[in-house]
């Protein structure tokens, strides 16, 4: 039997040598920390993204088996597995987006920040790699404390003389799935319909939802408010605890990293008024990092939205992120 895996240095019996090659137009999306929890559901999320012509998920552990299991899928991307720092390279030659989910997950007690030593390590050695393979990819990263691992990515690419802050973007797009949920939950109407700006940053209280942007337009009490902005700024949390040792959020966070993951090949494809929340480089405050609303294009953010009107209660919360980060760094937790 020939393997029937398709890793690197393996084949498959197929009259094309790579079917992506003669098939539907496409982009070319690498998955790094494919196995993991967020890993391995986004991988079969993005299988199903009629978008993605190749597929390349690569982890240190585990890529093969993850790897076969997602081909079976018979949707139209061609899956290629790597394993080991020694393909990394081979994973990411070629990508037009490089979604990062690889990293340790905080276990109840811990703050964010308490994943930067080793996660700060595992997003450089991975963004050499971008700026080696793929300099011109966007990459979507998501290891945590994604406060300090965007800045760091920022630092290697610029190293390498490949940094464009349109291609770098933290995902942030699990508070603003949170703030739609929880909303809609206190508003009585369908998630779907409901989109809530989330800025600032992706730990505590720089997670700044904007209550009063909130579309379909509405109002809430004081007390909402401070239900909704508690329960947003500590839903990471929220599950940490659920989960009870056994990591943190991968299911809701592989659907928002898989709608984010489509907004920007959307974006890459040329489609008109594609807006997402993004940890960016930014100027829309006196932080080097923020995150917006962006419009996603054929080059990344490529345009990046000012906060808009902010009620005090939201001016306060900016505030509050301000002296935070003046007092010593942004913050991790
Ligand atoms: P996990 O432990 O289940 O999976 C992590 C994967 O990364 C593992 O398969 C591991 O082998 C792999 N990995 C480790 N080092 C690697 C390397 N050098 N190269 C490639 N892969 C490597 O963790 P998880 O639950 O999937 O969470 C992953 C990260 O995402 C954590 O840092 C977590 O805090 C973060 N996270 C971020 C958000 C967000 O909103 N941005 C949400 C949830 C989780
Ligand atoms: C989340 O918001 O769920 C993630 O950042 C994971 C975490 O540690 O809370």
């Amino acid at each position: 039997h020939p393997p029937t895996i398709q890793m690197e240095g393996s084949s498959v019996l197929s009259r094309a040598s790579c079917r992506a090659k003669g098939g539907a137009p496409g982009f070319k999306v690498a998955i790094l920390g494919a196995a993991g929890g967020i890993g391995q559901s986004l991988s079969m999320l993005v299988k199903m993204n009629p978008l993605v012509s190749v597929l390349h998920l690569y982890d240190v552990v585990n890529a093969p088996g993850v790897t076969a299991d997602v081909s079976h899928m018979d949707t139209g991307a061609v899956v290629r597995g790597f394993l080991g720092q020694q393909q990394l390279e081979n994973a990411l030659t070629g990508m037009d987006l490089v979604i990062i989910p690889a990293g340790v997950p905080r276990k109840p007690g811990m703050t964010r920040d308490d994943l930067f030593k080793i996660n700060a390590g595992i997003v450089k050695t991975l963004c050499e790699g971008v700026a080696k393979c793929c300099p011109r990819a966007i990459v979507g990263l998501i290891s945590n404390p994604v406060n300090s691992t965007v800045p760091i990515a920022a630092e290697v690419f610029k190293k390498a003389g490949t940094f464009d802050p349109k291609k770098l973007l933290g995902v942030t797009t699990l508070d603003v799935v949170r703030a739609n949920t929880f909303v809609a939950e206190v508003l009585g109407i369908d998630p779907r319909e409901v989109n809530v700006p989330v800025v600032g940053g992706h730990a505590g209280v720089t997670i700044l939802p904007l209550l009063s942007q909130v579309k379909p337009p509405c109002s809430f009490t004081p007390e909402e408010i401070n239900y909704l902005t508690d329960r947003i700024q500590n839903g990471g949390t929220e599950v940490v605890e659920a989960k009870a040792g056994a990591g943190s959020a991968t299911l809701s966070m592989a659907y928002a990293a898989a709608k984010f993951a489509d907004a920007c090949l959307r974006g890459l494809r040329g489609d008109a008024g594609v807006i997402e929340c993004s940890f960016v480089s930014s100027q829309v405050t006196e932080l080097p990092f923020f995150a917006t609303k962006v419009r996603l294009g054929r080059t990344g953010a490529e345009e990046i939205f000012p906060l808009g009107p902010l009620n005090e209660y939201e001016r306060e919360g900016k505030e509050r992120v301000s002296r935070k980060h003046s007092e010593g760094g942004l913050l991790h937790q």
